[in-house]
């Protein structure tokens, strides 16, 4: 259904959110995309960041209909701040109308506000458009990261770790694998 115009209004991401949300992630971080999005992208995820950086949560509403979402945290290290944009993603129907500009800026205000110094993002490494929007923001030093995987077999399967016990322990997926 094509949102209905009108002016886009970016706040905090509410409770009521967290599942429109999701469903829009997955219909941007598909598999046949971006594999490692796919993979990384899932209920907890947000859920964590809700809990944890709700401050860092937003969405851009179009109307009464949520169009977009920006999540991030502040990663502190050796008495440096970062602001790390973990998730950025706007519905295909509206990309490239300024939802995601906006987002974006609010993101980074508030990184701001926060004492951030360094802001970071990431994305796939052939996300040509992801790319193109963040160096128009200014984002430099591209570092590519390669990722590999390795099937193991059925015996994975059968010793299936339990998601939240798992998740209650361990940082966010997209934030450990920057550790
Ligand atoms: C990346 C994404 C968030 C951008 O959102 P959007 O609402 O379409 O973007 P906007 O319309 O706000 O902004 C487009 C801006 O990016 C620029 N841009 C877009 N594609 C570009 C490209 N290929 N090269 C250079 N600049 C580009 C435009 O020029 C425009 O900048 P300007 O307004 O300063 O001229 C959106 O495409 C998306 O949700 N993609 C799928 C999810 C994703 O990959 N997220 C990022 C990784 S988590």
């Amino acid at each position: 259904m094509p949102a209905k115009k009108g002016s886009v209004r970016i706040r905090q991401l509410e409770f009521d959110d967290l599942s429109p949300v999701y469903y829009l992630g997955t219909t941007l971080f598909t598999a046949e995309k971006w594999p490692v999005l796919y993979r990384t992208w899932d209920e907890y995820e947000i859920l964590e960041r809700f809990m944890s950086d709700s401050e860092f949560s937003l969405v851009a509403e179009q109307g009464d209909e949520l169009v977009g979402f920006a999540i991030g945290t502040i990663i502190e290290k050796h008495s440096w701040s970062y602001g790390y944009l973990l998730w950025l993603g706007v519905r295909e129907d509206v990309q490239n109308e300024g939802v995601g500009k906006k987002l974006y800026e609010k993101m980074e205000m508030l990184f701001r506000k926060s004492g951030a110094r360094i802001m970071m993002v990431d994305t796939a490494y052939d996300h040509k458009k992801a790319i193109g929007f963040f160096k128009k923001r200014g984002f430099e030093n591209i570092e590519k990261h390669v990722y590999l995987t390795k099937s193991l077999g059925t015996l994975a399967k059968v010793k299936k770790v339990k998601k939240t016990s798992r998740k209650k322990v361990m940082p966010s997926k997209k934030t450990r694998k920057r550790i």
